[in-house]
C-alpha cells in the first residue's frame, strides 16, 4: 500500500524484491567533436503553463516557451552556448552554471568567482564538451532564488549511455510555482520564515508544467523516466505504484539497477527510473510519499501491443566514467550548522519551529559551512576557500548536518562517490549532490581532479543565499 512506503527503507532490501545483478556495461565512447550551437536568451516573457490555469505571468526564462528548454547532445559533441542577457531591471546581472557538469573551471558559469556576471543588455559565450552522459540541467548562478523561481533553467541532456534501448524515454520535471491567490501573479520568492527554516515552498506543484499531467507510455514495457527537480525548495520522495521500478542513473551517471521503493530528491537531485508498465490500458503513478499523505505527481496510461515478455530485470545503462577515489584517504570533516547568533535564537525561543528569526535573516547571514557564512549576502565578495585541495589527489569528506533542517549538498565541476550514512542504509553511487537529513553524517569520496575555483553549496537555494555557500580550490 501506498502509506505503507511513507518513512520505510529508502531502497530495495534483500528479501523486498528481487536484486538485479546485470553488469554496467563499460562507458560509452565520446563520437566525434561536432558543434551544437544555442542561443538562450534570459528575458522576461508572459507566459502561460497549464498550471497557472489560464493565466499569462512575468516569467524569467532562457527561450520563448514556459516550460525549460532541452538541450540535447551526443557524447563527445561541443556545446557552444550564446547567452544574452535580455532582463530590463538595473543590475539584475546573470548566469549560466551546467549542473553536474565536469566542465573547465571558466566554463562553470558562477560570478565573480570564475566570470563577470553578464548585465543586462550583455552577452557571454559558453563552449565545452561534456565527459559524462545522463540528464543534467542548468540554471542561472545569480539572484537564482528569484530567478530560478520565475523560471530560469533548462535540461541538458548527453545521449549514449544505453546500449540496449529502452520502449520509451519520458523527461518529468518538478518544480513548485509561487502563486498568489487567483493565480494572477507570483508571491515573494525568499521569506524570513523560509530562509531560517526549510525554503519557501511553492504553492502549486507542477511535472512539465502541469498539475498531474497523464502520459501515455507503451504497454508491458521498460519506460526510462528522467526525474529532474528543478524546484528551488521542495526535497520529494518519489516512489511508483502499479509498475515495478528500479533507479538506474542518480544525478545522471548510472548505478547499479536497484529495486525503488522511495527515494529522496533534495533541489538539483536527478534520478532515472525504468518501470515496467501495465499492460494495454492500465496506469501506474509517480508518487511523493515525503509528506503522511502521498501526493500523486504524474500518471503513466499505457496504449499498444506488449512490448516485453520477460521478467522485469532492466537494462543497466553505461557505467560512469568518474575515476575511483583512493578511500584510504583521511577525513576532513565539513560541518553544516547555523550560526551562533541564530542558534542562540532558537534556544531562547525553546521552539523548533522559531529555529531562525527574521532578525538574524535582516543580518544577511545565518546558515554556515565549517562555521562561516558567505559574506553579505551577494556573490560579490568572495571568502577564502573551505579548501585548498590538491589537484589529483583523493580527499573523503565527511558531510555533518548539525542543525533540523534537510540540506541538498552540491560540489561543482566534480562527482562524490557516496559512501555511507550514520542513519540510513544508501546504495553506492555518484552524485553531484547529497541529500543530508536533519543530525546526519554522509561520508563522501572524491578525487580532486577538476583544477579551478569550484562551488560547495547547499541547493535549498535561500539556505544559500542565505551563507550555506562555499568554495574550494583545487590546484
Ligand atoms: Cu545547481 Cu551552484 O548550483
Ligand atoms: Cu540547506
Amino acid at each position: 500500500g501506498t502509506a505503507a512506503l511513507a518513512g520505510t527503507a529508502l531502497f530495495g532490501r534483500p528479501g523486498s524484491a528481487p536484486a538485479f545483478t546485470r553488469p554496467l556495461p563499460p562507458a560509452a565512447v565520446p563520437g566525434p567533436e561536432t558543434i551544437v550551437s544555442v542561443e538562450l536568451k534570459a528575458a522576461e516573457r508572459a507566459l502561460s503553463l497549464p498550471c497557472f490555469d489560464g493565466h499569462a505571468l512575468p516569467m524569467w526564462t532562457f527561450a520563448d516557451q514556459a516550460t525549460p528548454p532541452v538541450i540535447r547532445l551526443a557524447l563527445g559533441q561541443r556545446l557552444n552556448t550564446h547567452l544574452v542577457n535580455g532582463l530590463t531591471r538595473p543590475g539584475e546581472h546573470v548566469s549560466i552554471h551546467w549542473h553536474g557538469i565536469r566542465l573547465p573551471n571558466d566554463q562553470d558559469g558562477v560570478p565573480y568567482l570564475v566570470q563577470k556576471p553578464v548585465e543586462p543588455g550583455e552577452s557571454y559565450d559558453y563552449s565545452f564538451v561534456p565527459p559524462d552522459t545522463g540528464t543534467f540541467f542548468f540554471h542561472t548562478h545569480c539572484n537564482t532564488v528569484e530567478q530560478l523561481g520565475r523560471g530560469l533553467a533548462g535540461i541538458l541532456i548527453i545521449d549514449g549511455d544505453a546500449p540496449e534501448p529502452y520502449d520509451a524515454d519520458e523527461l518529468l520535471v518538478l518544480k513548485d510555482w509561487r502563486l498568489n491567490d487567483d493565480n494572477t501573479g507570483f508571491l515573494p520568492f525568499l521569506t524570513p520564515e523560509g530562509a531560517g527554516k526549510s525554503g519557501t515552498f511553492g504553492t502549486v506543484r507542477s511535472v512539465n508544467g502541469m498539475v498531474e499531467p497523464d502520459i501515455t507510455v507503451p504497454a508491458s514495457g521498460d519506460v526510462r523516466l528522467r526525474i529532474v527537480n528543478i524546484d528551488p525548495t521542495r526535497v520529494s520522495e518519489i516512489g511508483v505504484e502499479g509498475a515495478e521500478a528500479a533507479v538506474v542513473a542518480i544525478d545522471g551517471l548510472a548505478c547499479q539497477p536497484f529495486p525503488l521503493r522511495s527515494w529522496r530528491m533534495g533541489p538539483a537531485m536527478r534520478a532515472d527510473l525504468v518501470i515496467r508498465t501495465p499492460a494495454d490500458g492500465g496506469t501506474a503513478t509517480l508518487f511523493d510519499y515525503f509528506s503522511a499523505k502521498p501526493v500523486p505527481l504524474a500518471r503513466f496510461m499505457t496504449k499498444g501491443p506488449a512490448r516485453r515478455t520477460t521478467p522485469f530485470d532492466p537494462a543497466p545503462l553505461a557505467s560512469a566514467r568518474i575515476t575511483a577515489p583512493d578511500l584510504s584517504a583521511p577525513v576532513t570533516p565539513m560541518t553544516f550548522s547555523a550560526t551562533a547568533t541564530a542558534q542562540s535564537v532558537a534556544s531562547a525561543a525553546g521552539d523548533d519551529q522559531g529555529f531562525l528569526g527574521p532578525l538574524c535573516l535582516a543580518a544577511g547571514t545565518f546558515w554556515a559551512i565549517n562555521k562561516a557564512s558567505w559574506p553579505g549576502g551577494g556573490m560579490d565578495q568572495i571568502p577564502p576557500p573551505l579548501l585548498k585541495l590538491e589537484r589529483g589527489r583523493s580527499y573523503r569528506l565527511q558531510l555533518r548536518n548539525v542543525t533540523p533542517r534537510m540540506h541538498p549538498i552540491h560540489i561543482h565541476g566534480h562527482s562524490f562517490t557516496v559512501l555511507k550514512s550514520n542513519k540510513r542504509e544508501l546504495p553506492p553511487h555518484f552524485a553531484d549532490t547529497v541529500l543530508l537529513l536533519p543530525e546526519e553524517r554522509v561520508d563522501v569520496a572524491f578525487v580532486a581532479d577538476n583544477p579551478g575555483r569550484w562551488m560547495l553549496h547547499c541547493h535549498i537555494i535561500e539556505h544559500q543565499e542565505t551563507g550555506m555557500m562555499g568554495w574550494v580550490e583545487v590546484a
